[in-house]
């Protein structure tokens, strides 16, 4: 072994008492200091690190899914796919944390499992800012966040906003195709309706890829997501099935009997229904 990696380059900075650091820039005091556990068991760090390590990319794909969300209204394509290629590998990564999480057996998972009262995933409000920002609106979720007025409010606003379906929509209206009015311009805080126009324009589009270009990358752009969204319902579904069997969830739901119905929610409809037109 070569003793010389002990020592440190001669370049490198050791004196930080006027510098900021790396631990400093990145808050790892707040980060590896918000682990929590409420029992003594030892698997109990491995569940609340997944849930936390969820969370932060969580909050990366609403950055993304925000922005590109701005700039497709914008008609500004390339910048937009790039951010929502960046969606796509991070919802790929959040789904191997599955193989990690299913590490935990069910009387591991006993042993602390009443320790989490009522809290569930179900409260998870990023998880439904995704929702919404792909354009699976519910009004009824809010009430899980009445307590909270801050968190309310931002649930709220964006309840109310265009989402990526709604500006990817607005898009092909842009190109030419006649739309339904009332898919144009509506309340947006409900929940998207299934419509011909849309469903004939994006046919129209993988009908003719080379004249609709930008069209058909942000089609497929839009399938990747929801293709992954729904794998990552799935794992859930099975590693829960895995972990408690049928027992009703935390969050007071029938469990994995809830989690199998979620699975085939559908955000872009149409986009699925023409493949079989194809
Ligand atoms: C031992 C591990 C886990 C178990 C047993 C579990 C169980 C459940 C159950 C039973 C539900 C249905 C709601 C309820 O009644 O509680 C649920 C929902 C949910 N869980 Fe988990 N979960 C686990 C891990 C995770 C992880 C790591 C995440 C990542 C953030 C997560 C995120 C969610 C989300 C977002 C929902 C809402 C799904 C929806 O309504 O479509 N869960 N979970």
């Amino acid at each position: 072994m070569n003793k010389d990696n002990l020592v440190p380059e001669k370049g490198i900075h050791t004196n930080f008492s006027n510098q900021m650091t790396y631990g400093d820039y990145l808050a790892l005091d707040k980060i590896l200091t918000a682990q929590k556990p409420l029992s003594n068991h030892h698997d109990e760090m491995l569940f609340i690190i997944i849930h936390q390590t969820s969370e932060l990319w969580m909050k990366l794909i609403l950055h993304e899914l925000h922005a590109a969300t701005r700039l497709i209204a914008q008609d500004h394509y390339q910048p937009a796919f790039k951010m929502l290629a960046r969606v796509s590998r991070i919802q790929s990564q959040i789904i191997q944390s599955w193989d990690i999480l299913s590490t935990l057996t069910p009387a591991e998972y006993m042993q602390f499992r009443d320790k989490l009262g009522q809290a569930s995933g179900f409260q998870s409000f990023q998880y439904r800012m995704i929702e919404f920002a792909f354009g699976n609106k519910s009004k009824h979720i809010l009430e899980i966040y009445k307590h909270d007025k801050e968190l309310h409010d931002t649930l709220y606003q964006l309840l109310h906003q265009p989402s990526l379906y709604d500006v990817a929509i607005q898009a092909l209206a842009k190109a030419g195709f006649e739309i339904n009015p009332a898919r144009l311009d509506r309340d947006w805080s409900e929940p998207y309706q299934e419509d011909s126009t849309v469903e004939s324009a994006w046919l129209e589009v993988y009908r003719n890829v080379d004249k609709y270009w930008n069209l058909y990358q942000l089609a497929e752009k839009l399938v990747d997501l929801e293709d992954w969204l729904q794998q990552w319902r799935f794992r859930h579904m099975k590693t829960v099935e895995r972990i408690i069997g049928h027992k009703q969830g935390t969050g007071g739901s029938s469990g994995v009997t809830y989690l199998k119905k979620v699975i085939d929610r559908y955000s872009f409809p149409e986009l699925w229904k023409i493949r079989t037109q194809l």
